[in-house]
């Protein structure tokens, strides 16, 4: 039986326990596993299956018809303007409010318009549904018998769209229109009109997705027309004297009450270099970029808005809001289109942030139907499971030996760094980064290093080098490069004579910052797969993500033990996943309600205090020993 609401969202779940639901569409013949209580425009859209829209799912367009023939979806009040009483009773619904809550089978009418669509993220095509939109307007002029106001003359103009706009839009907007003699193209983003330009500019549409690292800051400059990337920049983050990690950078904050206004500054400064950057490098005038999306950890993000980031650092570790709803660009600093928009993707926990949010989206956590682990591999790891139906998701503080800076050799993969090692009969081989003699080891280097000793034997399960006799009776060819300094053991990467000054060097305490960050990542993935209910042979692929996941060999971290055992073709680099999830949602607005929908879903899972935690922890710090 039908049912009639008068709310906008027709069917919408009360609260409880996520559920999923079953859509099948036809006639793609297309199926999607989805929350109970996201869209039907939304669950086609995550499965790229295309929707008729013009406001992305506003509920103004009234374009987004479809047929709902097994099922019911509740009537709502926008479906009975849009709809007659007919259609109505033969299943028809507007998709962008017609809620999932049970399982549906759903007729798509064929497409009056073909939509762009764009591959972002791990392999994903999402279906280009921007919040920035652009409607050309050639209107009227005013007379004595046409009293409209200016406001009332664009809203007519765009009557798809149902537009708000704020005072401070107004002056700009009734100027421009009367100098281009009322020939203007609209701005809008989201539902807000932002601005007006003279003459068509719908071709013109740029956003700005940042990736904002603790380490690292990475911007990419987007033409929204076509979703295709067109400069990226990356630097350094300009806070980096104030500590490698987050909680460094916390620290600063409660040690000096200027802390955070400076560190504000600084994130603020760094986005805005890049932001100058990437619109130079193409030619594009920042005046034109409307809307900045931005995935950042928690500490990043409430830094950059200035939000005092203590209780983020100190039990019970509080975040200050999951959402940060109604941002505007000028709130993190940046000189674009006066009016532009900003969007922080949600954060889930203290230590599971918009990062790993944006991370998720990108890779399709919540919907591919395979068993995935999601590693982001850092200082603070993030470790994320799912197979279609459910998500747990966990953090586990890795320390800092990742980043190197705990390492006697240790730096950042920047030229000069030793990036990859292998042990051949014939003896080493080092790859460094650039054409440079090597300077220091990076965090991949110092994985490769360790597996490619325990595979030869060199270092044993407990993590210490080999005997003297061991190593001159199995590698004599490697036994000048173990040397004994200030009593402790050193295996030399690269020799004086290698390197044209100092060696580079592997240390027994080096080996032992690497099993501590290993011991604590593997026992994160491995009590959450418990957690789960599943096997680790039972992984179907696992994601590296972060900037040094992507870089880490996907055998050396299995031979360490950093990632389950499995077939190598299932260790997959993922990529720089927190700037990808932050380019789909400006690209798509039924990806955002996905990334919102995520923060729902993910059930997270505290490992620190389960009362085994410390024994399975000292269990593995043991390498693995090769057969
Ligand atoms: Fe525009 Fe539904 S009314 S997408």
């Amino acid at each position: 039986m039908t049912t009639i609401e008068t709310d906008d969202t027709a069917g919408a779940v009360p609260d409880g326990e996520p559920r999923r639901v079953n859509l099948d569409f036809s006639p793609s013949g297309k199926s999607a596993r989805v929350p109970a209580g996201v869209t039907v425009f939304d669950a086609a859209s995550w499965n790229g299956i295309a929707i008729d829209s013009t406001c992305g799912g506003h509920g103004t367009c009234k374009k987004c018809k479809v047929q709902i023939v097994k099922g019911d979806v509740a009537i709502s009040r926008l479906d009975i303007r849009a709809l007659t009483p007919e259609q109505l009773k033969d299943g028809w619904r507007l998709a962008c409010i017609a809620a999932a809550s049970m399982d549906l089978e759903v007729e798509v009418p064929p497409l009056t318009t073909r939509p762009k669509a764009a591959t972002v993220g791990v392999g994903r095509q999402v279906i280009l549904r921007p919040a920035i939109q652009k409607r050309h307007l050639q209107m009227e002029e005013p007379t004595l018998h046409d009293q409209r106001t200016d406001i009332e003359r664009i809203r007519d103009g765009i009557d798809d769209l149902e537009v708000t706009v704020e005072a401070s839009v107004l002056s700009a907007m009734s100027k421009t229109l009367r100098s281009a003699f009322w020939d203007v193209t609209a701005i809008v983003v989201d539902d807000a009109l932002i601005g007006v330009e003279a003459g068509d500019t719908t071709g013109t549409s740029y956003g700005i997705a940042f990736d904002l690292g603790t380490t690292t800051v990475v911007a990419t400059l987007m033409d929204i027309t076509t979703g295709t990337p067109v400069a990226v920049r990356s630097m350094l983050n300009k806070q980096q004297p104030f500590g490698a990690d987050v909680i460094s950078r916390i620290s600063a904050t409660m040690l000096d009450p200027e802390g955070l206004p400076r560190l504000q500054e600084l994130a603020q400064a760094t986005l805005a270099e890049l932001v100058s950057e990437v619109c130079e490098e193409a030619g594009v005038d920042p005046l034109h970029v409307y809307e900045v999306a931005l995935a950042g950890n928690a500490t990043m993000v409430q830094l950059l808005l200035g939000i005092d980031p203590e209780p983020l650092g100190v039990a019970p570790f509080i975040l200050a809001t999951r959402n940060y709803p109604g941002l505007k660009a000028r709130d993190f600093g940046l000189s674009i289109h006066p009016e532009a928009r900003a969007v922080a993707l949600p954060a889930l926990g203290a230590y599971v942030g918009g990062d790993i949010i944006a991370g998720a989206l990108a890779s399709g956590m919540d919907r591919d139907k395979r068993l995935r682990v999601f590693i982001d591999v850092g200082t603070n790891c993030e470790i994320v499971i799912a197979d279609g139906d459910r998500i747990m998701a966990t953090a586990a503080p890795a320390g800092p030996a990742f980043e190197a800076a705990s390492i006697r050799n240790g730096m950042r993969a920047a030229p000069g760094a030793i990036e990859t090692v292998s042990i051949k009969d014939s003896g080493m081989e080092v790859g460094v980064i650039g054409d440079v003699a090597p300077v220091g080891l990076c965090g991949s280097g110092l994985v490769d290093a360790v597996a490619e000793l325990v595979r030869v034997g060199l270092i044993d399960s407990s993590g210490r080098f080999a005997s003297d006799e061991h190593i001159a009776a199995n590698r004599p060819d490697l036994a000048q490069r173990f040397v004994e300094t200030n009593g402790e053991r050193h295996f030399h990467l690269a020799t004086e004579a290698e390197t044209g000054s100092d060696p580079v060097v592997l240390t027994q305490r080096d080996i032992r910052e690497l099993q501590f960050a290993k011991a604590a990542i593997s026992t994160g993935w491995r009590l959450l797969l418990e957690e789960f209910g599943v096997p680790e042979t039972d992984v179907q692929q696992v994601l590296l993500a972060g900037s040094f996941g992507t870089y880490l060999s996907p055998s050396s971290a299995i031979r360490i033990g950093l990632v389950p055992k499995l077939p190598v073709l299932r260790i997959v680099s993922a990529g720089n996943v927190a700037g990808e999830g932050a380019k789909m949602v400006l690209l798509s607005l039924p990806e955002r309600h996905g990334a919102e929908s995520l923060i729902d879903e993910i059930h997270y899972v505290e490992l620190s205090d389960r009362a085994d935690f410390n024994d399975r922890f000292v269990e593995e710090l043991a390498f693995p020993q090769p057969k």
